[in-house]
């Protein structure tokens, strides 16, 4: 009678479920060899939370409330695995832990008793958690030049997603930022690919270094593989152009970069490249990424991606052929996200024979790899004890700091910044007084633009000019909604203009997310423009503080201009940032991470051929000057005065087994202690594929006391000298070589 009884008990979930949890993945074989191919097929469908709520407009903006039938319809009829999103907005973390609590109850009273791993988008902090903190935007994480930053700033994030009971979040964007024009262009580090690879190394080990079974700790997600980022003709979700050698050398490194530091998963680019959609390339999904680049995690498609292989792409003539196309090219998790068309599909195309029972069994495996690891099958349940984790004020000083250390000091004309702090100043423009401009995309709600749910005690910059230097100080009728009429005109009389001794004008972007930040023209918008030059005519020491997700052209006007700050997208404490550099309590240092165009015909990024950098005014008259943007790459002042000097190489010759030792002399003339981001470029002076006219192969940064000198001892090797062919094999060839640094050159010759 006992033997039958262990027997029935060594068969049951629960007993599944534990031996799952102390052992390795041939238990999750037991498991699977349990499971129907529906079960199966469930295990690999993510849906929607707002599908699965009372009203199903999924963009109304308003707030849903879940229908428990359709939650339990989903799990218990179509046995789904994986939920995303909210239903319309941020939620609290307590009714977080309720919606995620009611998910795991009726999981877990299923047959096999697998918990749903629930995912999110935290790509800046936690955008669906109501009081959490977002820190700036990728775009102005890269100009501080700081990876340590970047890992505490996604260490913080992982905290405040599993304290809402979130483990799995969908960031980071490692895109690399060729196309100023893409509306995801602030989801990026910028133009560079070992820029990107490096920060984006630090935000996976920022998720996942404590370990997934810890109440720290989040899976983290590269997205979106690859060659999202420069649609030919800058609007998301189109077609791109990228040979396989541009993709090997600008695109590949950042997720060869995750993978490497230990990416638990992966989303997948929703549009197409060479005419071939990614989520339907066997080529790109399986040969690339699972074979040449060795990932083993899973693979989770962007939103309805399948279905878009009918509906858009047409590569598929219905929608059982687009899960077939997608399912062999490699995706282990669909996100339908608002049917459950692909659980009826797939298990027609298995049963039919179509698709092989092993090949589900491999993403079952993957997708229930992660859950184990994520501690789901220990405790699938929001763990309580990592609330303690959440609103912590460090991260406030952390949002602070890399906020400040991400400004761009562009301009500084006879020094007119920092300002002083007993004058009058008239704020002007749209970005003066607005929450969700500051904030941009994915914060506390998709486009970031819902006001109403940001925390009561964040602040706009008129918030903070006003708590710092009182209303007599400050003349400003800017109104919080970014597109107020009122924002584009200067309403004061003339006595009060007289009385004022700086005007600064904020502008540049509201928040925008994806496909709705599509635009037709980078330059700045037309009132804008016009603002500015009515600005510039009130003849004062004007300073423009420009607030975006992108480098919006302001060549118009810009020329008139005392003082350039670039913000970009600073997040919750952006505005005391802002300030904070404005008038000197933090001396800037950020750095570019991209190109800023002076022409919207002239998009050129930094790393160009030679033949763009060649300017042929007539057929035998070269100059060179193709590459004239309005800010270079790796452009940014200081209120500290910096020089390099004296740059010295090891040697004349190296050998492909030495390192290159680089040292030069940095020296801050200014008696004010400032910090210095420097950018280490080469140039390949010859090699058999067109080389670019420059590669940044590392940065760091170095503070010094104001009349401090130091030299700076930095290195380059083998790794930093190879380039990649069209099949991804490492040229490393013989031949001369510029080290560039500041304003400093240097040649070495690198012997085989
Ligand atoms: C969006 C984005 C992707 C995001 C996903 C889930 O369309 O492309 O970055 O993670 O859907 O919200």
């Amino acid at each position: 009678m006992m033997r039958q009884h262990l027997a029935n008990y060594i068969l049951t979930p629960l007993f599944l479920i534990n031996f799952i949890c102390s052992f390795g993945q041939e238990n999750i074989d037991l498991l699977i060899d349990e499971m129907s191919i529906e079960q199966k097929v469930g295990q690999m469908t993510q849906i929607n939370l707002g599908f699965l709520s009372s009203n199903v407009d999924q963009h109304d903006g308003k707030v849903k409330q879940i229908d428990n039938e359709k939650l339990k319809r989903a799990i218990e009829q179509y046995h789904v695995g994986s939920i995303l999103n909210t239903a319309g907005t941020a939620y609290s973390i307590e009714k977080w832990h309720k919606i995620l609590t009611d998910i795991q109850d009726i999981a877990l009273a299923t047959p096999l008793e697998i918990p749903v791993l629930y995912g999110i988008d935290a790509i800046h902090g936690v955008t669906y958690t109501k009081g959490s903190t977002l820190f700036p935007h990728n775009i102005g994480l890269a100009a501080t030049r700081n990876p340590a930053i970047a890992n505490q700033i996604a260490a913080a994030t992982a905290k405040e997603s599993r304290a809402s009971g979130l483990r799995w979040n969908f960031d980071p964007v490692l895109d690399v930022g060729r196309n100023p024009l893409w509306p995801r262009f602030c989801e990026t580090f910028g133009e560079d690919p070992f820029l990107v690879a490096t920060l984006g190394a630090e935000l996976i080990k920022g998720y996942e270094q404590d370990g997934l079974s810890e109440n720290t700790a989040v899976a983290s997600c590269m997205k979106h593989f690859i060659g999202y980022s420069d649609p030919k003709s800058g609007k998301d979700r189109t077609e791109a152009y990228i040979s396989d050698i541009t993709l090997w050398q600008k695109h590949i490194p950042s997720f060869k970069a995750a993978i490497d530091a230990g990416a638990s998963t992966i989303m997948i680019n929703s549009s197409m490249i060479n005419d071939v959609p990614v989520h339907g390339s066997y080529k790109l999904l399986t040969e690339l990424l699972r074979n040449k680049l060795g990932f083993k995690g899973m693979i989770v498609t962007d939103w309805e991606d399948i279905i878009r292989l009918h509906e858009r792409h047409k590569i598929a003539s219905t929608p059982r052929e687009a899960v077939r196309i997608a399912i062999e090219a490699g995706i282990d998790m669909s996100m339908v996200p608002n049917s459950f068309s692909f659980c009826e599909h797939l298990i027609d195309l298995v049963k039919s024979g179509d698709i092989s029972e092993d090949r589900i069994d491999a993403s079952v495996r993957r997708i229930l790899i992660l859950k184990r690891d994520l501690g789901l099958f220990t405790n699938a349940y929001p763990e309580k004890d990592a609330v303690q984790n959440f609103g912590l004020q460090e991260y406030k000083s952390l949002a602070l700091n890399s906020a400040r250390e991400s400004m761009v000091l562009l301009k500084n004309q006879d020094n007119v910044l920092p300002l002083p702090k007993n004058k009058k100043y008239l704020l002007l423009g749209p970005g003066a007084n607005c929450l969700s401009a500051l904030n941009g995309c994915w914060s506390y709600s998709w486009q970031g633009d819902n006001e109403e749910v940001y925390p009561k005690t964040s602040k706009t910059i008129l918030d903070v000019f006003q708590e710092r230097f009182g209303t007599s100080q400050v003349l400003c009728d800017v109104k919080s909604e970014y597109s107020n009429a009122t924002n584009f005109s200067i309403n004061f009389s003339d006595e009060e203009i007289n009385n004022v001794d700086y005007v600064i004008l904020f502008l540049g972007e509201n928040a925008y997310a994806e496909s709705p930040g599509n635009i037709d023209d980078l330059t700045l918008d037309h009132n804008q423009i016009d603002l500015a030059k009515r600005a510039v005519a009130l003849d004062k020491k004007v300073i423009l503080v420009l607030i975006q997700g992108r480098p919006r052209i302001i060549s118009d006007f810009s020329e008139n201009i005392d003082g350039i700050v670039n913000a970009f997208l600073p997040g919750s404490m952006g505005a005391q940032a802002i300030v904070d550099v404005l008038f000197g309590d933090f001396n800037p240092s950020g750095t570019l991470p991209f190109t800023y165009p002076a022409h919207s015909g002239d998009l050129l990024t930094y790393d160009h051929k030679n033949l763009s950098a060649m300017v042929r005014t007539a057929p035998n008259n070269k100059t060179y000057g193709g590459y004239h943007p309005a800010f270079k790459f790796g452009d940014g002042l200081s209120y500290s005065d910096f020089s390099i000097s004296n740059l010295k190489l090891n040697a004349d010759t190296i050998t492909t087994d030495e390192k290159l030792q680089i040292s030069f002399q940095l020296k801050n003339r200014s008696d004010l202690d400032g910090t210095k981001n420097i950018d280490v470029f080469i140039n390949d002076h010859y090699a058999s594929l067109a080389p670019d006219v420059k590669n940044l192969k590392d940065f760091t940064k170095v503070f010094l006391k104001g009349g401090e000198q130091r030299e700076v001892l930095m290195e380059l090797d083998r790794d930093d000298l190879f380039f990649y062919n069209a099949k991804g094999e490492k040229l490393l060839e013989e031949g001369s070589f510029s080290v560039f640094i500041g304003d400093q050159t240097a040649t070495f010759y690198l012997k085989k």
